[in-house]
């Protein structure tokens, strides 16, 4: 069983569209091409910037390997909820991912586990794949409640999705110690929870192939230096990364050692 490795850049509130153009131009020149030029396996790489951004970043990707994806959508198909994005749009748009249940949302606007779970079932519907984040506070990792937390985030976001819909769904463990902070979470750290999240699909799906084949990705201050360490765990199959995403230079390392990774 073999999982191709995702590196996914979360922009969060960074770049407009002419910037967010401008950095996938930065970014592609960091490969010559574009970063399925190189030989042998490849990773799968994505961006994930601002609503406003995304149509200008999807015609600078077009024709290179680069995926783009949303970083959140709403459950209701249309209607009267001002200022949020169906699922259909977002399709529309052509991006092929969407971010859920950021801890940023999770902190700031209000997410719950059951909220998560009705973007994620809307977005599945409407054919986008998603990026679920899972993360403890530094409270309840001190607290020791860390894989407690995390069980139930997953839980909740995963309830009434088939094991035929996990094809379309990527976990991401992030810490939220660990986001923005410069503070990441140890190899072995990262390793613990997401052998722990696998456990758990193994749980809930009768079929193995689901904890096999789901790709479990680190985010938290993932960066160039860290990433191939990361990467090398066995049940990390990825990152979603904030800052260093926003850093040419910095995200093609982190691809490269994706590409490493893959080819060791
Ligand atoms: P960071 O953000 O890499 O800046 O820590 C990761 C994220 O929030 O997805």
């Amino acid at each position: 069983m073999s999982r191709q490795i995702l590196i996914a850049g979360n922009w969060k509130m960074n770049k407009g569209a002419a910037e967010g153009a401008q950095l996938i131009k930065d970014l592609k020149a960091q490969f010559g091409e574009c970063p399925c030029c190189s030989c042998g396996q490849k990773p799968e790489v994505l961006v994930c910037p601002p609503f406003t951004t995304l149509s200008a970043v999807i015609a600078e990707t077009a024709g290179s390997c680069l995926e783009v994806g949303a970083q959140n959508v709403h459950w209701a198909e249309k209607g009267a909820y001002t200022g949020e994005i169906s699922a259909a749009m977002l399709k529309e748009t052509g991006v092929t991912y969407v971010i859920i249940g950021h801890s940023e949302r999770r902190q700031y606007f209000g997410e719950t586990d059951a909220t998560v779970n009705q973007r994620l079932l809307a977005a599945l519907k409407a054919g986008l794949k998603v990026i679920v984040c899972v993360g403890e506070t530094l409270k309840e990792r001190e607290e020791g409640v860390t894989i407690a937390v995390i069980e139930r985030q997953v839980r909740g976001a995963l309830a009434n999705v088939d094991a035929t819909a996990m094809k379309d769904v990527v976990i991401a463990y992030e810490p939220v110690w660990a986001i923005g902070t410069g503070k990441v979470a140890t190899e072995a750290q990262a390793q613990e929870v997401h052998q722990c999240i696998r456990a758990l699909l193994k749980k809930l799906y009768e079929c193995p192939c689901v904890a096999d084949n789901t790709r479990i990705l680190y985010g938290g201050s993932m960066n160039a230096a860290n990433a191939a360490g990361l990467l090398a765990q066995p049940d990390i199959d990825g990152g979603l990364i904030g800052g260093a995403a926003l850093k040419p230079a910095d995200f093609a390392t982190i691809i490269k050692a994706a590409f490493a990774q893959m080819n060791a």
